[in-house]
């Protein structure tokens, strides 16, 4: 990995720190799960050039060639509540925008609700975040990142919906290292404002990011509308055809030709 452990030095933030890059692993996320309840600090964090059992939500494979993306996972001790998660997968997508705009100006990254990065309706990036501990309060979370980071051809089932960030700047190679610095200086800045006040404070940066404002959307229980935004927990807001408005806590979104 490109220079990261003298990156995250030099910028001095608490995510990054201790670092582990592995050459691989199951999932960087199990790394980080095992490691929390061996008392890893808050801000450790596990990279991984490959992964055997990457996983995404809902149960989904991650899948990542070799040496092409970036698989990371970043332990952060907060004490918050469990409905608070969805607003740190949130922030953690914006930072990944972030990053990915640095590497590739111009590049139109927006944050596809609940946990997707993608650009022109393709993915370019997913978060999932876990729980590390269990109780009435979280304790202790995981932030699982994957980015397509060199991938310049997908096998084909993917090859419609996905991009990575090499397509997206042609001219100029992505460097992981500074990928990486650039996502956890940008999390590490927000993370304990929005833990505590939930998503407000980085509004007009959501909105400027949000995908799906604006679209018709249907959910996987079929409840359908145009999306309105983001709400301060991290749900996102239905106006139906009746008027009437529904926050989506946790769906797939699927996108409906407008009517
Ligand atoms: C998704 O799109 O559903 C989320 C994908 C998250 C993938 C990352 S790669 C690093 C970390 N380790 C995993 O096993 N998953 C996350």
């Amino acid at each position: 990995m490109e220079g990261v452990a003298a990156i995250l030095a030099e910028r001095g933030g608490l995510l990054g720190r201790p670092l582990c890059v592995l050459a691989t692993t199951t999932s960087t996320s199990d790394e980080a799960r095992i490691a929390a309840k061996n008392g890893a600090p808050h801000g450790a964090t596990w990279i991984a050039e490959q992964q055997t059992a990457g996983r995404g939500r809902r149960g989904r494979v991650w899948f990542s060639p070799p040496g092409e993306g970036l698989a990371l996972s970043v332990l952060v001790r907060v004490s918050c509540p469990p409905a608070r998660l969805p607003a740190l997968a949130l922030l953690s997508g914006l930072a990944v925008r972030d990053a990915v705009t640095a590497a590739a100006p111009g590049a139109a990254v927006r944050i596809k609700w609940p946990n997707d990065v993608v650009v022109g309706g393709r993915k370019l990036a997913g978060v999932l975040v876990e729980a590390a501990t269990l109780g009435p309060r979280v304790e202790a979370a995981v932030v699982g990142i994957g980015i397509n980071v060199h991938t310049r051809s997908f096998p084909s089932e993917f090859a419609e919906r996905a991009t990575s960030v090499a397509l997206l700047s042609p001219e100029r190679p992505p460097d992981r290292g500074s990928l990486v610095g650039d996502v956890l200086s940008s999390l590490d800045r927000d993370l304990h404002v929005v833990l505590s006040r939930g998503l407000g404070p980085v509004r007009a940066r959501l909105e400027a990011a949000d995908a799906l404002r604006g679209r018709r959307v249907r959910s996987d229980s079929g409840d359908e509308g145009i999306a309105g935004g983001i709400d301060d927990e991290g749900r996102l807001l239905i106006q139906r055809d009746d008027g009437s408005i529904a926050r989506w806590s946790s769906s797939e979104v699927h996108l409906q030709p407008a009517s």
